[in-house]
């Protein structure tokens, strides 16, 4: 069957790659070859339908969620019918989300009222050509679903743009309607045109650029979370200008919260390559001009991203002279580098001979070019990789080229792997999951560009249990601190326990001094020998101080390291078991009291339970009787009893060592687990863990 093709503008003439190969030859000595690994996912489709079972599962894009889980969203489609203009694929929505342990979650969403059938045939759109739908994951379990609602089918006047935000269970979340669908001007050929970026920060949500219906005009809108998502903020963005032969655009979130437009205007007086700043939840423009461009150069991609390694951000502008003829002529590729504020910071010419519309920023550092190739109903997918230096990397990689389904589609995630999609078979999709190298040549590769060191060093296994301990992270360059979090984890199979986290905008005991920061880290946070920890940094904890520009953060896993394997008893024996109290906070007092008896019984078994594993310690070295008090007379605050049972054989702590860090653990509760709990938020951090020379008996 005829099928589709991606619009890849990337096949060269002979001349080219003569040239290409010959300077390829050159760059390559000097690099050890590489092997590149690569694993191969594979997933079978289960579910069964009528018309549409014969037909496999293609994969239709591949979004990843920008907070750092890397977890994948990957929309499936199967072909239903060729309606003698379009194929048409089977009518519903079908997302698999992938997590970085393999595991995969369904959502078939099957609301055909919602989302009607125009949304299933390929049409031409600013992204070539596909089917309406469009995903973007934003945050959490939050999916924006973006389609066409029209309120009759035949007639493209009656389009308007609409989008749904759906979590993983496929519950519709909001609904938003963007405004009419884009028709060319003077006609009613319908084209969808529309480009979405995150927030930085994804829970302040969300930036839509789209051509206004019938005009060269494009609309913005800023969207935010608060529960739904809202409206902000929306302008027209005037681009009609009977001059211009050739307009490029793209979106890029700044670091500053705020979202950039970066676009192309050629064939006129000004030509040149230019961005738009807008604020978050703003509306005023401020215009730069990035690259001016010479007479007869038309640019004919733009990529644009954060900056992964320096500051700020980067876009690679691909470019051709039309004085000698486009087919002849070879392009020209600027990397143009830029801080939120609009201050231009460097560009430069990098590939005076390679030319794709597919270059993407690594976040291991360098940069890839990929190359996709129709072939009968396939794509040959192949990339090349450059270092910093932009010189060529020397890699082997046996699956070369990658057999791509129909539409070659790919995605790179945060912690630098590409996933390709590949050719599909009867009832299974299967991903190339390549881990591409760092091209940054540090000793390190895993931690981000930004971060030269820290301490505890990534991967050691030797860090002391000696309660006074600091961490300390070296940046490539002086940093101040700025409005993020930093949290300290242990990965559980219950899921990852905070163990502390810090805020860089209140924090005491924290120091920025050059390029080091120094954290205090409470008693309580490394207390367990072989305990597994990870720290996790948020995007805008630290800022460049020469820039004043935010840096980006540390993703988690990266960033792993493990306490020795210490006898921290020293040889001491456990005394008998410690009694003790813990306070309830007002609001904690009144809850408690409103809960009937065997409600009370209930909140101080949960209360037993969380504390157990935040501590976190075996079962049944934390108990209580399950009697409670009034501290006082004045009955402001009820006090729980809780004792500390002495360590059996093989248990890891002394019980003094557990009433130390439980102590701790309350005391720095806002910035601890214990803020984190259902019933731990009701303990009056003050007060701590309590010791009394009894156990508790009265119940009031
Ligand atoms: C990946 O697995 C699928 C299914 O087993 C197979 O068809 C494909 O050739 C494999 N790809 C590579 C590169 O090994
Ligand atoms: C099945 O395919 C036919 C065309 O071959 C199409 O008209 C019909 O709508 C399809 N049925 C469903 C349930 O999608
Ligand atoms: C990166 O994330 C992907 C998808 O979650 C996962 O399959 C892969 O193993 C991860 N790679 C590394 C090096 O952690
Ligand atoms: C993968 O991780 C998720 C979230 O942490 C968890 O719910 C799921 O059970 C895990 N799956 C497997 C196969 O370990
Ligand atoms: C839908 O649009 C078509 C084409 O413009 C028109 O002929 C038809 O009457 C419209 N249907 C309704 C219910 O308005
Ligand atoms: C902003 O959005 C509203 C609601 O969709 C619309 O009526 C208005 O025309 C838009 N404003 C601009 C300047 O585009
Ligand atoms: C956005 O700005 C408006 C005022 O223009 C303000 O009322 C609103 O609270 C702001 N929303 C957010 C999320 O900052
Ligand atoms: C474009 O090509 C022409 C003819 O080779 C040359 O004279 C001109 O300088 C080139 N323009 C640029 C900006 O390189
Ligand atoms: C631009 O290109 C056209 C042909 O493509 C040529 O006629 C014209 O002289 C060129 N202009 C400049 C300034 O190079
Ligand atoms: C892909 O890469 C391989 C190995 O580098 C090379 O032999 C092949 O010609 C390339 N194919 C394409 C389509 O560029
Ligand atoms: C790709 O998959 C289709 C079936 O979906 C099969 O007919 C075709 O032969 C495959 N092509 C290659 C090159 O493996
Ligand atoms: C980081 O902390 C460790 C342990 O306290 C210390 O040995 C090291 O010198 C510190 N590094 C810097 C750059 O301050």
């Amino acid at each position: 069957m005829a099928f589709f093709y991606p619009s890849d503008r990337n096949e060269y003439n002979s001349a080219i790659m003569a040239i290409a190969i010959f300077l390829l030859i050159i760059l390559q000595t000097g690099f050890a070859q590489t092997i590149i690994s690569y694993s191969n996912f594979t997933y079978t489709e289960t579910f069964s339908r009528p018309n549409v079972t014969e037909s496999p599962p293609h994969v239709l894009d591949i979004k990843h969620y920008a907070d750092g889980t890397d977890t994948a969203v990957i929309r499936i489609g199967r072909i239903n019918y060729y309606d003698g203009a379009n194929t048409c694929l089977e009518q519903m929505l079908l997302l698999r989300i992938l997590q970085t342990n393999g595991s995969v979650t369904e959502i078939n969403y099957n609301n055909t009222d919602k989302i009607q059938e125009i949304n299933y045939c390929y049409v031409n759109s600013n992204l070539g050509v596909k089917t309406p739908i469009s995903i973007y994951p934003l945050f959490d379990k939050y999916i924006l679903v973006t389609y066409t609602y029209a309120t009759n089918v035949s007639d493209n006047t009656t389009f308007m743009d609409s989008g749904m935000v759906i979590d993983w269970s496929g519950n519709v979340i909001s609904t938003i309607e963007f405004g009419p669908s884009y028709l060319f001007p003077n006609s009613s050929i319908w084209t969808p045109n529309e480009y979405f970026v995150n927030n930085i920060d994804p829970r302040k949500g969300f930036f839509r650029l789209s051509a206004v219906r019938g005009t060269n005009n494009f609309e913005w809108r800023q969207y935010g979370y608060n529960g739904s998502f809202n409206l902000l903020q929306n302008d027209t963005f005037l681009t009609d200008s009977t001059n211009i032969t050739n307009f490029q655009v793209t979106v890029l979130q700044s670091l500053d919260n705020g979202y950039y437009i970066v676009y192309a205007e050629t064939g006129s007086q000004d030509s040149g390559l230019y961005a738009v700043k807008l604020n978050y939840n703003k509306t005023t423009a401020a215009k730069f001009l990035l690259y001016q461009f010479a007479p007869n150069i038309t640019l004919i991609s733009i990529f644009c991203s954060i900056d992964y390694v320096y500051v700020g951000h980067s876009c690679y502008a691909t470019m051709v002279n039309m004085t000698t003829s486009t087919n002849t002529t070879m392009a020209t590729t600027e990397k143009i580098r830029f801080l939120s504020d609009g201050a231009l910071l460097a560009e430069n010419q990098i590939i005076p001979y390679e030319y794709s519309s597919n270059i993407r920023n690594l976040p291991l550092g360098g940069y890839v070019i990929i190359s996709r190739r129709p072939f009968e109903s396939i794509i040959e997918f192949n990339f090349s990789l450059y270092n910093e230096k932009n010189q060529l990397f020397n890699y082997e990689f046996p699956p070369n080229p990658i057999i791509s389904n129909s539409l070659g589609v790919f995605d790179i995630l945060h912690n630098n792997t590409m996933l390709v999609a590949q050719n599909e078979s009867s009832t299974t999709w299967n991903l190339l999951s390549i881990q591409l190298p760092s091209l940054s040549f540090r000793n390190d590769s895993n931690l981000p560009l930004y971060v030269n060191a820290t301490y505890p060093q990534n991967g050691s296994n030797n860090l002391t249990v000696n309660y006074n301990n600091t961490i300390n992270i070296t940046f490539q360059d002086p940093v101040s601190f700025a409005n993020g979090k930093l949290y300290i984890y242990q990965p559980s199979s219950q899921g990852n326990i905070l163990r502390q986290f810090v805020d860089s905008k209140t924090c005491t005991q924290c120091t920025a001094l050059g390029n080091v920061v120094t954290l205090n880290v409470y008693y309580s946070t490394f207390d367990e020998p072989n305990g597994k920890y990870f720290i996790q940094m948020d995007y805008n904890f630290v800022q460049n101080s020469m820039y004043n520009e935010a840096i980006l953060g540390i993703d988690q896993y990266v960033w792993t390291f493990q306490t020795a394997n210490t006898d921290i008893s020293q040889g001491s024996i456990d005394s008998g078991d410690i009694w003790g109290s813990l306070r309830l906070n007002k609001d904690g007092t009144q809850h408690f009291q409103e809960l009937n008896n065997s409600e009370k019984s209930n909140f101080i078994s949960t209360l037993i339970n969380e504390l157990t594993v935040m501590v976190p310690t075996e079962n049944g070295r934390l108990s209580s009787n399950g009697h409670y008090q009034f501290n006082d007379n004045s009955k402001s605050n009820i006090l729980i009893s809780l004792s500390i049972n002495r360590a059996k054989n093989g248990e890891k702590m002394l019980n003094t060592q557990l009433a130390k860090n439980l102590n701790q653990l309350i005391i720095n509760g806002e910035h601890t687990c214990i803020s984190t709990g259902t019933t731990t938020i009701y303990l009056d951090y003050n007060n701590g863990f309590q010791q009394t020379s009894k156990n508790l008996y009265i119940y009031n």
